[in-house]
């Protein structure tokens, strides 16, 4: 069994994938997510719930949306949520199968992959988002612009002239992505308003997440048959502009959301001025004798720098730190009480670094950076015991822009490591699964450096 990440919500068992209906509400943020109550793999998809009054120590609620009409009879898919006079809407998206079969767990699926049919349902919650009520016919039902199967996960914001906007993901015949814009004054009634396609991102997208930020319309998408085979999924952005006469999307800049493929369908949320991303952290199958699948990155907060859509863990981290080592030295060793601290150093642009974080012998998760090629390489092949992670994607290489130095912070939290470079320029999430907790580091520069470990307190 892996030590259970602290600050990195997992659920207490069984499955869950994307995070859903984030926000602050009610005093406290909000966490939704996919969730299926009876086992360890995907499939009879409800909503579960947590809350959080710092978005680190995240607190367990009961089920907050499950199937129960003839509109969602076989799962509560994505969505995303807004509060609207005090009180909170979600907008999700219900399907019906075709057909159902039974998988491998005994868990009802859809026969066909392509086998059901989707609706956008709006809910409201008038106790502070535990429960919701529907508003049923669905606001949306399958209409023309969309497409008949693949079309779903609604995020829903407020614009700046005060009325409602949602982007679906959606497929162009299953050749090609494409995103439907709606609006709405009361978030009941939807019209159409736009679309947006492009033949470069795979065949179809998952989650879109569109905002402005920093002077800049952001896109953040989870692409269906994007990239090598190994690593289709992944969650993509696109930084540019878009003419909201025309809908025609000019994006200048795109990127990977993290550099590893664990990432998948990231969400955002915008408050008081933070615009604040989640990402699901996949696992396919949960570690070697455990019961939960799936966990959640850091809350982190977005900003684009540089052109690029940077992540960095929110604040609220700092506050668990407790000091534990400070030193400029060439060779760093540090024993950490448990493998839950955050390291802050930094590199040159032209000489080696290489970092080891180690637990039991030969168990190392390594990082190194290669000053000829401007390239870190984090590799986790040490540290999976048995555990699978996302194929392919085992030793990660990140190129990085030529600069004097980098930053480099890492948030290790037991079996997950996040990296975050120059501020969250680039960024890498790891899912690991050591024997025993990953508690001495060795940081190895060519002169003096200095390098900070604070020990996270629970
Ligand atoms: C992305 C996704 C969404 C869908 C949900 C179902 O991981 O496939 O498109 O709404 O998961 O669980």
């Amino acid at each position: 069994m892996a030590i259970r990440p602290q600050y990195h919500f997992t659920p207490k068992k069984n499955w869950i994938n994307d995070p859903n209906g984030l926000c602050f509400h009610n005093g406290r943020y909000h966490l939704y997510y996919q969730y299926n109550p009876f086992g360890v793999c995907w499939g009879c998809m409800h909503w579960g719930h947590a809350s959080s009054t710092n978005l680190l120590d995240w607190e367990d609620h009961p089920i907050a949306l499950a199937y129960d009409n003839e509109f969602d009879k076989d799962g509560c898919f994505s969505g995303s949520a807004i509060e609207k006079d005090g009180l909170l809407h979600i907008m999700y998206t219900g399907v019906k199968y075709h057909n159902v079969k039974l998988n491998e767990h005994n868990i009802p699926v859809q026969a066909d992959p392509n086998g059901f049919t989707p609706a956008q349902i709006h809910a409201v919650s008038k106790d502070g988002g535990l429960t919701f009520e529907k508003t049923l016919p669905p606001a949306i039902p399958v209409d023309k612009h969309a497409h008949p199967v693949h079309v779903r996960d609604p995020k829903v914001w407020k614009t700046k002239e005060g009325f409602y906007r949602l982007v679906l993901g959606n497929t162009e015949n299953q050749r090609q992505g494409s995103l439907l814009f709606y609006r709405s004054d009361d978030l009941i009634s939807w019209t159409y308003e736009g679309k947006w396609t492009s033949p470069d991102f795979g065949w179809g997208w998952e989650c879109p997440d569109f905002f402005e930020l920093d002077g800049y319309d952001v896109l953040i998408f989870s692409p269906m048959g994007a990239g090598p085979e190994e690593c289709s999924n992944l969650s993509l952005y696109l930084i540019g502009h878009m003419d909201w006469e025309t809908f025609d999307f000019r994006w200048e800049k795109k990127g990977f959301v993290d550099e590893c493929f664990d990432i998948y369908a990231p969400q955002s949320f915008l408050h008081e001025n933070r615009r604040i991303m989640i990402g699901w952290l996949r696992m396919l199958t949960p570690f070697p004798n455990d019961d939960f699948c799936g966990m959640m990155t850091l809350a982190r907060e977005l900003s684009v720098r540089e052109g690029f859509l940077c992540s960095y863990p929110v604040a609220e981290l700092e506050q668990k730190r407790v000091s534990l080592y400070q030193k400029k030295e060439t060779t760093h060793s540090i024993t950490t009480k448990s493998a839950c601290y955050d390291l802050e150093t930094e590199f040159s642009g032209d000489k080696p670094f290489s970092c080891q974080l180690s637990g039991a012998k030969n168990e190392t998760l390594k990082v190194d950076y290669n000053e000829k090629t401007s390239v870190l390489t984090i590799d986790r092949s040490g540290v999976l015991n048995g555990y699978q992670g996302m194929v392919g994607a085992n030793s990660i290489r990140i190129p990085l822009p030529r600069k004097q130095s980098h930053q480099l912070r890492i948030v290790m939290d037991h079996s997950v490591a996040e990296f975050f470079v120059d501020k969250g320029l680039r960024t890498c999430s790891c899912i690991i699964n050591p024997s025993q907790e990953l508690a001495t580091v060795k940081v190895e520069f060519t002169a003096p450096t200095p390098c900070t470990v604070w020990g996270l307190t629970p």
